[in-house]
């Protein structure tokens, strides 16, 4: 097997993230693909989507993070898995147009969790398409759970999983900015980019962004990335980037200097 690049494509990148009508962003996810299949050549390649705008709206509107008991409720479950798996269905469009062999693999069809904890499931799959010479696709998603009825489960979370059984050289979340701020840089023009997350500064910026999350969503799930890396992505170089910059995973392959935070504990 060839080293292999674990890729999340945020769910900001991929859609309009805060319009509850969808929308995808085709032609970033074609540049992507067509970036990814140059890698592909050296690197085995797994991709992890997030839901962006064809998850979270909906999921909210259903009040399905922590469960499902209502009809209404399973109505809207129903509704999340499926709009995720016409997400997917995109995403893999523009694989196929550049060329690459990609097998969609979506977790409400084999994953569950505990009151919201991940339990797991069986890595062989997708380590067998890996081996078989394919590129998997999977995402963030809704799923069944044993104590809740449903709950989420995050693109991030599959990744730290994927790491426990199949090691990574380099794990790169695609975003929308290009890496971590000490504020939302879309709504902070004084946020100050972070180049650099060590096992040194990690308590500072821990302290930070505990401060600011109660402000905004961004920094509060940026720590919760942060803690989830820290706990399980120990010895993997990780790096949190720009997805709209062309070029970028290459650079990030070939290149040092580029401007995205590296995480390293
Ligand atoms: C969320 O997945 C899944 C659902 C809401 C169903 P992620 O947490 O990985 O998605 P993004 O990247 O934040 O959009």
């Amino acid at each position: 097997m060839k080293k292999l690049i674990i890729i999340k494509l945020g769910g900001s990148l991929i859609t309009y993230k805060d319009n509850p009508h969808g929308r995808f962003r085709s032609s970033v996810v074609l540049r992507l693909a067509q970036e990814i299949k140059k890698i592909n050549k050296n690197f085995d390649v797994v991709v992890v989507c997030g839901a962006g705008s064809y998850g979270h709206p909906l999921a909210k509107k259903y009040s399905l993070k922590f469960g499902m008991e209502t009809a209404e409720q399973k109505k809207g479950f129903s509704k999340v898995v499926n709009k995720v798996a016409n997400l997917n269905a995109m995403v893999l469009a523009q694989f196929e147009k550049a060329d690459i062999n990609a097998i969609s693999l979506l977790p409400h069809s084999f994953a569950t969790q505990e009151a919201g904890t991940f339990a797991g499931f069986d890595f062989t799959l997708v380590k067998n398409y890996l081996e078989s010479g394919f590129v998997p696709i999977l995402s963030g998603d809704m799923v069944l759970d044993s104590k809740w009825g449903c709950s989420v489960l995050s693109g991030d979370t599959i990744i730290s999983y994927l790491l426990e059984s199949l090691s990574a050289i380099k794990v790169v979340f695609l975003s929308d900015v290009d890496g971590v701020f000490t504020n939302d840089p879309k709504k902070d023009k004084k946020a100050v980019f972070i180049p650099n997350i060590t096992n040194k500064n990690f308590s500072e910026i821990k302290n930070l962004f505990t401060q600011e999350s109660a402000r905004n969503d961004v920094t509060g799930e940026m720590i919760g990335k942060l803690k989830e890396i820290k706990e399980r992505f120990s010895g993997t170089e990780v790096y949190i980037a720009n997805g709209y910059k062309r070029g970028i995973l290459n650079d990030l392959i070939s290149k040092t200097g580029v401007r995205a935070t590296k995480i390293s504990f």
